[in-house]
């Protein structure tokens, strides 16, 4: 059998990993500024991380949601804690695009409506309701266009009470900061007045923490830079450090209800033993202090190439836009000067997304081979 190809590929293998350093099957050192799509959130292979999984391999890897498994309580309770969310109750499954699915169900449920509001350049998954709300055509097929949804451009306020007006809204859902479409966020101002106009329209908040949460802007989540509580919170990429899997915080004031969600693997015992263990260094190592300052170092000095010319996001979750089409450069940096990095849907931009232990020394070494190429 061979694969059904989908991805284009790099011609890179890699065999090995330590921190922010990738190693080929030709024994060639990588900088690692991507993460795997920003999945690496502790770095690859932690001592901790790896011993912790290890440990309870030998223990038990997996049994169903049909029995005890108190690892899920322990990690929503550090979830709870070190994101500061103990009014949510967590739901775990296995991926961002079931996350999302999870959070727009519990929406209709609680709501009884269908209608969905999602903005412009989204990105929220490639299944069912995922993929109907997110705003780029090429990846629906004809299946996921029934869905009632509505996108809507980001920070106009007055056409977002347009919308709701109608009363069919069951959910607004938004990235903490835009991932591939191009790093782009909401304003303060917007995120409260979506919060406004929900409580008023009786529709719930969702906000898609996938690739902005986990400590990746230097808050734990994106939106607590505005000082909102959302109702629903939904979560995965760095929360397992490339376990796959996904959570949904929802918040205590909706009522959980016996076979309302469901999954067979979600929340098994390895999957929460990768959960706990990057909770616990992000708080050990301080990630989260040391994400503003790698951020605040990196950004200074990305300001004196004058090829950049805007830099997007926060923390290290940054969108670098250039004159030009990045795609040469990219292979510049990974052929040339063995550097990852990612790209987004508008071409321009270079977008990096590190470990969150990321040093300035290695920052300096991107710093370093960018001036050179560009
Ligand atoms: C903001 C956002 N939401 C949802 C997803 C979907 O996550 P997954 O690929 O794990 O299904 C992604 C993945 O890139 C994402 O960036």
């Amino acid at each position: 059998m061979e694969l059904f190809e989908v991805y284009p590929l790099y011609d890179v293998t890699p065999v090995k990993a330590l921190g922010s350093t990738v190693w080929d099957k030709n024994n060639q050192q990588y900088l690692d500024l991507y993460g795997g799509h920003g999945v690496i959130s502790v770095g690859h292979s932690h001592p901790k991380y790896v011993e912790k999984l290890t440990a309870q391999l030998n223990k038990i890897g997996f049994y169903s949601n049909a029995v005890q498994n108190p690892l899920q309580q322990q990690l929503a309770g550090k979830l709870g804690s070190v994101s500061n969310c103990e009014d949510y109750n967590l739901f775990l499954c296995n991926s961002g695009t079931e996350a999302n699915e999870n959070a727009l169900k519990v929406a209709s449920f609680v709501t009884g409506k269908s209608r969905v509001i999602s903005f412009e350049n989204s990105f929220h998954g490639r299944t069912s309701a995922s993929v109907s709300i997110t705003d780029n055509k090429k990846i629906q097929a004809t299946i996921n266009r029934f869905n009632p949804v509505t996108i809507l451009p980001l920070n106009e306020l007055f056409l977002l009470e347009k919308a709701l007006e109608k009363g069919d809204v069951c959910a607004v859902i938004i990235e903490g900061i835009q991932g591939v479409g191009g790093l782009d966020e909401g304003t303060t101002k917007f995120f409260k007045g979506m919060e406004q106009l929900c409580w008023k329209y009786e529709a719930l908040l969702i906000v898609d923490e996938i690739q902005s949460g986990y400590g990746r802007s230097g808050a734990f989540f994106a939106y607590q830079h505005h000082q909102i509580k959302p109702d629903i919170v939904t979560v995965a990429k760095g929360m397992g450090n490339g376990y796959p899997m996904a959570g949904v915080l929802i918040h205590e004031t909706i009522k959980a209800s016996l076979g309302m969600l469901g999954t067979t693997f979600g929340g098994n015992h390895l999957a929460c033993v990768a959960g706990l263990a990057v909770l616990e260094i992000i708080e050990e190592e301080g990630l989260l202090k040391n994400v503003t300052d790698v951020s605040n170092y990196f950004v200074r000095q990305v300001k004196t190439i004058d090829a950049v010319k805007n830099i997007k996001g926060k923390g290290l979750m940054i969108g670098l836009e250039f004159e030009n089409e990045v795609g040469d450069l990219r292979r510049k940096l990974i052929y040339e000067e063995h550097i990852f990095t990612g790209g987004a849907t508008n071409k321009k931009m270079l977008r990096i997304l590190p470990p969150l232990n990321i040093t300035f020394n290695e920052i300096d070494v991107f710093i370093t081979a960018l001036k050179k190429l560009v």
